[in-house]
């Protein structure tokens, strides 16, 4: 049976206990919430797989509580990797580089890289350094779907699975840590988040963008992925009251994620104003697609969003949910967003 408990020193040990039993521990970082097993211990993380309903193949990112285990996990930690963890860890950041030799299969999904990453959660640190080793922790959510960003999100979707839920409140950031691949000693940005290529380039200075051929293989950069149940798709902004009024018309349930607040009120349509500030929409970003997922609406409408680099996370997860739906929907209108 689960339990969500709060983080005292006794329910840490219980945490720590579940993990040294081989269980999992679903537990909060400033992102999104884990799904950990101890990354030691192959059929502990196999039951990660298990849970989320995840292709054995897709490694996952093995969580430290600082980097002076690192060469534990690594073969070499190249230059460029100590000046990104002075600067973003404990923090959203995770990257990627050559595995040491005795890192398990499961964890790298047989690749010869592993990721990385150090959360700067109190109770994500605190787990961490009562455990004292690596925990192996993809997003808590089942395979494909939306990150949780609330201990109950993780409940309602793998409760049964899972030992202990470490209630840590909502998730601070609401996006998947930003990954960069070290492997070669250059940076390349897999997947973008909390940390801009901006803030990037200011300590690296030359970024590289996207995966290339000779990339570890990052399931989670695969379209359709991130995404709600009911079809989704991007409007541009000054089409948003237009489509959603055209649809709701012709008898479709509608749900709106916009930027700002309907310019009338629509028969059948929910709406959700998640506001112009690239954090606060971050923030809130999956409970609102759940939210709208839970609505009974036959389609969600998202108001494209600014261009600035501070909605590159946004926008990827976007473009994501969207490419969900397949080639066949017939309403016309497709993933605005490059
Ligand atoms: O913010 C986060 O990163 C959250 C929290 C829990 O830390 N974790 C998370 O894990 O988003 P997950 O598994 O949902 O996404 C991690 C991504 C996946 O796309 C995975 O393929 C990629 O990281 N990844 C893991 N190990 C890798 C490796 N060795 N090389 C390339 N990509 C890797
Ligand atoms: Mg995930």
């Amino acid at each position: 049976m689960v339990r969500v408990v709060r983080a005292t020193q006794v329910e840490i040990e219980t945490a720590v206990q579940a993990l040294r039993d081989g269980e999992l521990v679903a537990f909060p970082t400033e992102t999104v919430y884990g799904l950990g097993a101890n990354a030691q211990n192959p059929a502990a993380v196999a039951k990660i797989f298990e849970a989320k309903g995840r292709p054995k193949t897709h490694p996952v990112i093995v969580h430290l509580d600082s980097p002076r285990f690192l060469h534990r996990w690594v073969a070499e930690v190249p230059e460029v990797v100590t000046k990104l963890a002075e600067k973003f860890w404990p923090g959203p950041l995770t990257v990627v580089m050559k595995r040491a030799a005795n890192v398990h299969d499961i964890v790298t999904g047989g690749q010869d890289t592993i990721a990385v990453r150090v959360p700067s959660h109190p109770m994500a640190q605190q787990l961490l350094t009562a455990f004292g080793g690596g925990i192996a922790a993809p997003s808590a959510n089942r395979y494909g779907k939306l990150s949780p960003t609330r201990p109950e999100h993780v409940r309602d979707e793998l409760g049964d699975a899972v030992k202990v839920i470490l209630d840590g409140g909502e998730s601070q950031i609401g996006l998947e840590s930003t990954i960069v691949n070290c492997a070669d000693g250059k940076v390349r940005l897999l997947r973008p988040g909390a940390v801009t290529a901006a803030q990037l380039r200011s300590v690296v200075g030359d970024l590289l963008m996207g995966p290339d051929l000779e990339s570890p293989r990052t399931p989670g950069s695969t379209p359709s992925h991130y995404a709600p149940t009911t079809p989704l798709i991007i409007v541009p902004a000054g089409e948003i009251d237009a489509k959603a009024a055209a649809l709701s018309e012709g008898g479709v349930r509608i749900a709106v994620l916009a930027q700002r607040l309907p310019l009338k009120s629509h028969k059948y349509v929910t709406w959700i104003n998640a506001g112009r500030r690239p954090d606060q929409y971050a923030h809130d970003l999956y409970a609102n697609l759940r939210t709208l997922d839970k609505a009974g609406c036959q389609k969600i409408l998202v108001q494209d969003v600014p261009t600035d680099e501070r909605w590159d996370a946004i926008r990827d997860r976007l473009v994501r949910a969207a490419s969900s739906i397949s080639e066949s929907d017939d309403t016309g209108s497709m993933a605005v967003l490059p």
